[in-house]
């Protein structure tokens, strides 16, 4: 039996790219940052949990020592790298989104201690690309893929790579080939992601705890207001982002800036220029509000019924209200927020949503609200009036719960 439909479309695009069945299916989802944007490059931070749309990659073995792929989204651009430059010393040169397929190739090679390698010489691999995951929407379509396809190679080639192991080999594929400076929190909330929880991680420590998120067990709904803006985080923004919170860190003697505590941020406006010091306030303080959710959700602040329904109310309420924080400070310290995003998040908050917030790397993409159960469609139509006043395309809206990571597919 298969699975669900992505798994059945994996299964036909394969055999119709190479007229033969894959020797298996993996997926892996995108993600949605509850809270702790920016903080992963700084050693911090951050509470993503695992989306329900997914990447799913169709593979087998093939014996002409050709990395092969195909997609569902790019039917016209069939990619073929050979082996012996994915074994070489330095990254593979694949630009575009094959990139990241190459890039994992390469990094797994790589990851782990034991046997690691596209197997005998002469043996290939023939991959086919599927995703719900949409592209530059705050959701992580790359670790989506990088993570399905890591997964995928692990398994075909023996690699014996942990989990851990391929969150990095995932996150350096798009570093070093990809080119984009970004942490690692997406790969390990698509690999370590579960169900009812979100995936509370150390960036320092790459040490990580699922704490309980249920929004329906809760009588809540998440809701997910897509701009249609696209970023891409290979250029620009996050990069000059990522740079100043290193210059920030070098003038305060820290390692990072999870070394600064908000008591140190008093000193550090004496010794930074306004617009490095307000990024670093951003990173101390986004740090702070994500221990503070962590330890909310961990003591089930969203469903505690210990004083009545008004207390109820106000531990959500205050939940929200880290929320709506969190993009206040993307917007002025942080400067990664659009107009179209912050009109999402103000029109949410006013519809009644308990808090809300951007999510994801910023420059374009979605918003999150934490909304009462039943009034995501309410709030939804608000953001889209605003959006149509203001002569903005029409919101993608959905809404959305923490879902389970990385997987290896049923398949007959
Ligand atoms: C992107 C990056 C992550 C993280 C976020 C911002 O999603 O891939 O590593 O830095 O932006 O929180």
């Amino acid at each position: 039996m298969l699975t669900d439909p992505l798994t059945g479309a994996a299964t036909k695009g394969f055999a119709g790219a190479y007229g033969t069945a894959p020797e298996g299916i993996w997926s892996a989802p995108g993600r949605v940052n509850l809270i702790g944007e920016h903080t992963d490059y700084n050693d911090g931070f951050v509470l993503p949990f695992a989306i329900g749309a997914r990447t799913a990659v169709a593979a087998a073995h093939r014996d002409d020592g050709f990395l092969v792929v195909a997609s569902a989204q790019y039917p016209d651009e069939v990619v073929t790298v050979p082996l012996a430059e994915i074994e070489a010393e330095g990254p593979p040169g694949v630009a575009g989104w094959p990139g990241y397929v190459a890039g994992v190739a390469w990094a797994v090679t790589r990851a782990s201690s034991g046997h690691a390698g596209p197997g005998p010489a002469g043996s290939g691999v023939s991959l086919y690309v599927t995703s719900d995951v949409p592209a530059g929407s705050g959701l992580s379509s790359s670790a989506a893929l990088e993570c399905a396809t890591g997964c995928a190679l692990n398994d075909l080639w023996q690699a014996g790579a942990s989990r851990g192991e391929l969150a990095r080999a995932c996150r350096r594929a798009e570093n070093e080939v990809v080119g984009a400076p970004t942490g690692i929190m997406d790969q390990f909330a698509s690999l370590f992601g579960e169900e009812g929880g979100a995936v509370f991680l150390d960036c320092r420590e790459v040490t990580g705890e699922i704490v309980p998120l249920d929004p329906e067990a809760a009588g809540l709904e998440i809701l997910l207001a897509d701009t249609g803006e696209r970023h891409a985080h290979a250029s620009g923004g996050y990069a000059s982002r990522r740079a100043s919170c290193e210059r920030a860190a070098e003038a305060l003697g820290v390692r990072a800036l999870r070394d600064v505590s908000a008591k140190d941020l008093e000193k550090a406006a004496a010794t930074l220029d306004d617009e490095t010091f307000r990024r670093a306030r951003h990173v101390v303080t986004e740090n702070g509000r994500v221990l503070e959710m962590a330890r909310a959700l961990r003591a089930g602040a969203l469903r505690d019924t210990t004083g009545g329904a008004g207390a109820l109310h106000q531990r959500r309420a205050a939940v929200g209200a880290l929320l709506t924080a969190s993009h206040a400070s993307m917007r002025d310290d942080f400067e990664i927020t659009t107009p179209a995003l912050d009109l999402a998040v103000e029109t949410a908050v006013r519809a009644g949503a308990f808090g809300a917030r951007m999510t994801g790397g910023g420059f374009g993409g979605s918003v999150l609200a934490l909304v009462p159960q039943g009034y995501a469609g309410v709030v939804g139509d608000e953001i889209t009036a605003a959006f149509d006043r203001d002569g903005y395309d029409p919101p993608a809206l959905s809404t959305v719960s923490p879902s389970a990571g990385a997987r290896r597919d049923t398949y007959p």
